[in-house]
């Protein structure tokens, strides 16, 4: 089977997803849970679906698509029945197929499960279900929750439907939020969270399970937050939490929620940009559970290629840029990062059958970008794709591609989608080295476990860096100019500050890596002049002490984001922002481009812009 094929068949999964569940004491549910979706499709568009209990009978619709060209074909709300669960589907690995789309069933059709989250050890599970007489009827990870609730049940038969889903759950390694419905106990819904959110709605109608609060703002502003490792009994009117790990109760009462359902699907705040900074942590635990069989897929075109051109624009392009680092110093393979805008002009005539092009594009949709791409195809050159939206264009001409799984990223401003890119490339250039015997095992071993924590390192900068740097904000938004400056790997990051810092707050800004600063761009420097560096505590630190210094003696302000405790550097600047200790050089740009995007929000917020919508600005450029 080719590559690509291969790829689309054998790994289907999702991370942002959206499900919703609810138990009405009157009337259909089937309207309300479409009109629910309809307000958690931010979180996905692939594919809908939706299932309905009536009289003990699970009656399923469900296609690829948006939900209204989906509606439009097969009338979501024309479902009768009190009891329902549905979903909206953004496809993180494979093809967005009808045959994916959630509901999945068990063998009988009498166990349906809707899930957002990722079942890490879903190929194990899969084949011990399959070796049972388990027939799946997708390549889904998801599909496995079903059947394995009615092996459980087959096995013994005087479980109840939740101490069956009980079983099944203490079973399954990765993140979910489940909904499940049952035909052998139709008037309830069973529930449960591993990391992926889930939120109870109550009121006098009903009972509604959610992956956000948005879905259900319009019918209740009661919630009910569902922590890790809870199971919930929804029935008509009430609902029971119990601990996954020993079947205990747990009490707790609804809040009031206060937002408008404007800011709820901001998760409460006040741009599509902040909430996606702080989405950080998750998106980027969501790329760690990247499975090595894709990587690896990736690894080997990599291995092979005579020479990999890292094609891209804007943000991509510096995650590209970085990255042609982290393959140089782990596994020793030279790469060219292009502009995409370039690629014809530099190398158009002389890309070739032995060439290798990784297409890095958050969109999958960039002109620029499928142009290279298309003039590196028609000159037999294997195409490699990088990207944030399965089923793109760029998943349709690549040989082999990888989703970042950051899920929808609103904001026109890259921020998760670039940390993603960036975590996905480390992976690979890990993966490359470990193939080519350029690293022992100790170092991989150290690499991957500080790469594991880098979502908590991510989490701690924005925690306890957020307010000094919305401070930094208020005393230099006036600054006509800015300086970004790194060496090495740090270069990138710094190139990534600057564009930030202009495309929202409309800030001229230069970056260049630091040593070129005296080959000619000091000149501009004078009393008050904002320059940040990008300092972490790696083999350039001494040099750039030294661009520093050059910097201050002729009156810069130093902005500098170094290492936490950097006493040299600390001591040199006007400003510093502090990031955790001992991260390798290889992977800073993911933790010190954090700061940067959170310095270029609070300055677009105080000069009064939007940072969600810059000017002159779209999400996807699909125009050359
Ligand atoms: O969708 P892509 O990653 O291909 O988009 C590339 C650039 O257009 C994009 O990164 C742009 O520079 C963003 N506005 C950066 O925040």
């Amino acid at each position: 089977m080719p590559v690509k094929e291969q790829l689309i068949a054998e790994g289907l999964r999702q991370k942002m997803c959206g499900i919703f569940g609810c138990v009405l004491s009157e009337g259909n549910a089937a309207p309300l849970i479409h009109s629910s979706l309809k307000r958690l499709e931010y979180r996905g568009y692939d594919s809908v679906g939706i299932a309905v209990l009536n009289n003990g009978k699970i009656s399923i619709k469900k296609d690829q698509g948006k939900i209204d060209e989906v509606h439009k074909i097969h009338n979501l709300d024309d479902l009768p029945g009190n009891i329902g669960i549905g979903h909206t589907r953004w496809a993180t690995h494979g093809a967005p197929l009808k045959i994916n789309s959630h509901p999945h069933t068990d063998c009988s059709g009498e166990i349906v499960v809707v899930h957002n989250g990722i079942i890490e050890n879903f190929l194990d599970l899969k084949s011990e279900l399959q070796n049972l007489g388990h027939i799946f009827s997708s390549k889904t990870d998801t599909e496995i929750m079903p059947h394995l609730i009615e092996e459980a049940l087959k096995q013994n038969p005087q479980l109840n439907i939740q101490q069956a889903v009980q079983q099944s759950l203490k079973r399954i390694e990765g993140s979910y939020a489940f909904a499940i419905i049952s035909t052998r106990e139709p008037d309830k819904i069973i529930c449960a969270r591993n990391e992926s959110p889930l939120v109870l709605g109550i009121n006098h109608k009903g009972v509604f399970c959610a992956s956000d609060i948005p879905a259900f703002l319009e019918v209740t502003n009661k919630a009910v937050m569902i922590n890790n490792g809870e199971l919930v009994i929804l029935t008509n009117q009430d609902y029971e939490i119990k601990k996954i790990s020993d079947g205990s109760t747990i009490t707790r009462e609804p809040i009031s929620i206060e937002w408008t359902a404007e800011m709820a699907v901001k998760q409460g705040h006040p741009h599509f940009m902040i909430k996606e900074i702080h989405e950080q942590p998750e998106t980027l635990r969501n790329t760690l559970r990247m499975q090595d069989h894709y990587l690896d897929l990736l690894t080997t075109f990599l291995d092979r290629a005579n020479e990999v051109f890292l094609v891209a624009c804007g943000t991509s392009y510096h995650a590209c840029l970085a990255a042609s680092y982290m393959f140089s110093k782990l596994a020793f393979l030279p790469t060219y990062p292009v502009y995409a805008s370039e690629f014809l002009e530099q190398h158009g005539k002389s890309v070739n059958i032995d060439s290798t092009i990784l297409a890095v594009s958050q969109s999958g949709e960039t002109a620029d970008t499928l142009a290279a791409v298309n003039c590196a195809q028609q000159r037999a050159a294997t195409v490699l794709g990088l990207t944030n939206v399965i089923g793109s264009s760029l998943t349709r001409i690549s040989r082999v591609y990888i989703g970042t799984q950051s899920g929808p990223e609103i904001g026109v401003a890259a921020t998760k989608t670039f940390t993603s890119q960036l975590s996905v490339l480390a992976q690979l250039a890990l993966k490359l080295a470990k193939k080519r015997g350029k690293i022992s095992q100790d170092e991989m071993d150290t690499l991957e476990e500080k790469l594991g924590q880098i979502p908590e390192v991510v989490n701690s900068i924005v925690t306890s860096q957020e307010q000094k740097i919305q401070q930094l904000a208020k005393k230099y938004a006036n600054s006509k100019v800015f300086f970004f400056l790194g060496r090495g790997i740090s270069t990138a990051t710094a190139f990534e500050g600057r564009l930030k810092l202009m495309e929202i707050a409309y800030i001229p800004s230069i970056s260049f890596p630091a040593g070129e600063s005296k080959h000619g761009p000091i000149s501009l420097i004078e009393n008050g002049f904002p320059v940040v560096f990008v300092c972490p505590k790696d083999d350039t630190h001494k040099t750039v002490i030294g661009n520093i210094m050059e910097m201050k003696a002729r009156g810069a302000h130093i902005i500098a984001v170094i290492e936490e405790g950097d006493q040299d550097i600390k001591s040199l600047s006007d400003d510093y922002i502090e990031v955790p200790k001992g991260i390798p050089s290889v992977l800073t740009p993911i933790p010190y481009a954090i700061p940067l995007q959170l310095l270029a929000y609070y300055t677009a917020l105080e000069k009064g812009f939007n940072p969600d919508m810059p000017r002159n600005l779209a999400k996807s450029v699909t125009v050359k």
